[in-house]
């Protein structure tokens, strides 16, 4: 039986106070249910104050960084090394969202030297994969998807591979109200699945959790959930409200 994780990703939105004000209600609200791992995913320079604020409420709420660099120190401008996210208590890490691999140049293999580093420093990496309207339109999709899962995972250690997440999210679902169906997502992700089993083994492809990510909400989160294949979910704009991010881990 694979947990099911449900995750927030706050983007580059909310500054410290609202961070914290924002874990504060959402903890108010599911504290008591223990199915469901939570994560939540703020930009980096509110990492301090969130993960503060879950210390010190012993709240049990995962800390996600939005990316990071795969090594440990150097000359890199900009960036935020695994070593550091581990000083202040960061569990799990985001790598390849869509918005980076737009917006910020990043390909495949340099989310493939993330998540391999993420996994070496006992990071869960949160890595992610999804098509683009033009790649579904054009029935590219299975290439497209197979290709980000095999080169993502190259090369990785599969026994460290089993406890890390999976999300696939369409381009064309993220941030346009537009969800996939639950059966679409399901069919992608059962084939995610497949060639995690291809990539690395059997084994880590049962173990490894995947999620949906795209306009979630509280009133499709069941239906997602109750696919065979999919154990969570990656939520943007949702989960920026504690009262629906709240609903949503409560989904069943
Ligand atoms: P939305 O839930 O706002 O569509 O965002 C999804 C996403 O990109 C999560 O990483």
């Amino acid at each position: 039986m694979r947990r099911p994780i449900i995750a927030g990703n706050w983007k580059m939105n909310l500054l410290p106070g609202q961070a914290v004000a924002l874990v504060d209600d959402l903890w108010g609200m599911i504290s008591g249910q223990g199915s469901v791992e939570v994560v939540v995913c703020p930009p980096f320079m509110d990492i301090p104050a969130v993960s503060e604020m879950i210390g010190s409420g012993k709240m049990d709420i995962g800390l996600a960084a939005q990316n990071m660099h795969w090594e440990e120190s150097g000359a890199f401008t900009g960036e935020v090394s695994p070593t550091m996210l581990l000083k202040f208590g960061v569990t799990h890490v985001i790598i390849g969202h869509s918005e980076r691999r737009q917006f910020f140049g990043e390909t495949d293999q340099g989310v493939n030297r993330k998540v391999r580093s993420a996994l070496e420093h006992g990071l869960v990496p949160i890595m992610c994969v999804g098509e683009t309207l033009k790649q579904r339109e054009a029935g590219d999709t299975e290439n497209v998807i197979v290709n980000q899962v095999k080169c993502g995972l190259f090369e990785a250690d599969s026994a460290r591979a089993n406890g890390m997440v999976i999300a696939y999210e369409p381009l064309w679902a993220i941030g346009t109200g537009k969800a996939a169906t639950a059966l679409d997502a399901e069919e992608v992700i059962s084939l995610v699945r497949r060639t995690v089993s291809e990539t690395l083994n059997a084994e880590t492809a049962d173990r490894i959790r995947i999620q949906y990510g795209g306009s979630v909400n509280p009133d499709n989160i069941s239906e997602f959930m109750s696919q065979q294949d999919i154990d969570g979910a990656l939520v943007g704009g949702a989960s920026l409200k504690a009262e629906d991010f709240a609903k949503i881990v409560r989904f069943s």
